[in-house]
């Protein structure tokens, strides 16, 4: 059945998600004052906590999920007494979406922090209502004040699940202690295609623990093998206060759907009883947006990519360089075509478009692919991008033509932290102005060692933090090689302070950029 747990306790699955429901509620409902009402079994029960994303200065997102056909009740108001409820909607929870309602909350007010109650109302029984979950987000503000974000990406993978004993993901109740205005997940929010085994063995001898269910015990083939790897991750507590305390902006990578796939694929891989990867990218596209709050597109459902506006100070920009890349097997030469797609035609002109009509001080393009990993260069082919690197190259330039500053890139994917600093004088492809990408995660996956970086736009390593090569690959999320990014931009003065952090909520390293100056 989908869902059940295997591990050895005797609680059922239900009994489990009710507690572990209850157990959020009551974190929730202590700090936010929601009023207490009985539960009873009779009732529909929020599963797995209540989320909110993708904020403006008047919107945002909400979502959560029931156990049987139910209409969320969503209402919102600026204060936690809940007096006076300035919205209300509704949207219906059916089996078709495996039960996850999400809507957008609109009409507030900016700069303003909204609390959200959403409860769950039985179709087949409208007089029972479940219980309320509580959240909150605040509103982009419209004025210069002061905000701060972070980022990170990679949850839950290699096998790393929940260790209860060991504080399941950390890194989501260090992150919280930061109370930022948002978080970008840069990707990897799932492993669909890494089981989650019961027990993993550690180099120190100890073994690893997880909660197992039996979504997470074979690679994600089906819808609803998708949706098992999202409700294995909301079963962990940190993650769910997290989702109820801080809005999330989220993005895909690879493993949403399977490791290193791209559209139009046929493979053979072990496991895999489906040979198509834009079958299965279908069905995890589907699950993300069931599982993640971020906006529809009517023009196009499954879109990902997207801009944020943040108020003055900041426009983020979320790219998807999995949905429109070309094929893995062509070798890369300096011709652009379909094979050399890495965010597409449509989504790059997308992007040059909403980065000169940008205004705010500051432009965050979150990347799901770390730039010096996008090999881009044929040896002894001067100044000539190549393959993948071409769209990148053409964005870079085209950046410098249109006088587009202020311009800095955040990511994952590397399961290790990095600041680097892109130097056109130590490049291949020389035409762009000096940049910072910054590198941050894993939440809670294998830490790794250090990657050489593609030099075609000349990256230099200014700092980073990864595992050792004793500590090798895959180091678990038990001894503290986990990370996460913090980014503060000051209202008075536009300066950005970007601090990147471990497990331990411990400051690693920090810099501070002023705006309009790229430079060291
Ligand atoms: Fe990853």
């Amino acid at each position: 059945m989908s869902g059940r747990l295997r591990s050895g306790s005797a609680m059922t699955r239900r009994r489990l998600l009710t507690t572990l429901a209850s157990a959020a509620a009551t974190t929730v409902t202590t700090s936010l004052k929601a009023p207490a009402l009985s539960r009873s079994a009779q009732r529909p029960i929020v599963t797995h906590g209540v989320q909110s994303g993708d904020i403006s200065t008047d919107s945002g997102m909400v979502w959560s999920r029931t156990d049987r056909p139910a209409r969320m009740l969503i209402e919102a108001a600026t204060t936690d007494s809940f007096e006076e409820i300035c919205y209300t909607s509704v949207v219906d929870a059916l089996p078709e979406t495996d039960f996850t309602a999400k809507a957008l909350i609109d009409d507030l007010p900016p700069g303003q922090d909204i609390f959200y109650r959403l409860r769950f109302q039985d179709l087949s029984s409208p007089k029972v209502v479940s219980a309320p979950a509580v959240g909150r987000f605040r509103t982009a503000p419209f004025d210069r004040r002061s905000i701060s974000f972070m980022w990170s990406g990679d949850t839950a993978g290699q096998g790393w699940g929940i260790d209860a004993s060991r504080g399941g993901m950390r890194t989501y109740a260090a992150m919280l202690r930061n109370r930022p205005d948002f978080f970008v997940h840069c990707g990897d929010s799932i492993y669909a295609d890494c089981t989650i085994p019961a027990q993993q063995k550690l180099s120190n001898g100890e073994i690893w623990r997880n909660i197992v269910t039996e979504d997470k015990s074979k690679v994600a083939t089906t819808l609803n093998d998708y949706r098992g790897n999202y409700k294995y991750n909301l079963l962990d507590a940190n993650l769910r206060v997290f989702n109820a305390e801080v809005p999330i902006f989220a993005q895909w990578d690879n493993h949403e759907v399977m490791e290193d796939w791209w559209p139009g694929e046929v493979f053979d891989r072990r496991g895999y009883d489906v040979k198509s990867a834009s079958l299965l990218a279908a069905r995890g596209c589907r699950a993300f947006h069931e599982f993640m709050p971020l906006r529809y597109v009517p023009s196009e459902p499954g879109r990902i990519y997207r801009k944020i506006s943040y108020g003055p100070l900041l426009d983020l920009f979320l790219l998807d360089m999995r949905s429109y890349r070309g094929s893995n097997d062509v070798h890369p030469d300096s011709r652009y075509g379909p094979d050399a797609y890495l965010l597409g035609p449509a989504q790059t002109a997308w992007l040059k478009r909403e980065l000169k009509r940008s205004t705010a001080t500051w432009k965050v393009i979150a990347s799901d692919t770390p730039l010096g990993t996008i090999a881009g260069s044929l040896p002894g082919a001067a100044h000539t991008p190549v393959g993948r690197a071409i769209e990148i190259a053409d964005l870079l330039s085209f950046m410098q033509r249109t006088a587009i500053h202020n311009t800095v890139w955040i990511t994952a994917d590397l399961h290790y932290t990095a600041a680097y600093y892109f130097d056109p004088n130590e490049a291949v492809f020389q035409d762009f102005e000096p940049f910072w990408e910054f590198v941050s995660g894993p939440i809670h996956a294998g830490t790794w060692t250090p990657r050489s970086q593609d030099p075609t736009f000349g990256p230099r390593v200014i700092f980073q933090s990864a595992a050792s090569g004793e500590q090798g690959d895959n180091l678990a999320p038990c001894f503290g090689l986990q990370f996460f990014g913090h980014m503060a931009i000051d209202g008075a003065t536009g300066l950005l302070t970007v601090t990147l952090k471990n497990v331990d909520n411990r400051a690693l390293w920090s810099t501070d950029i002023e705006p309009g100056s790229a430079h060291l």
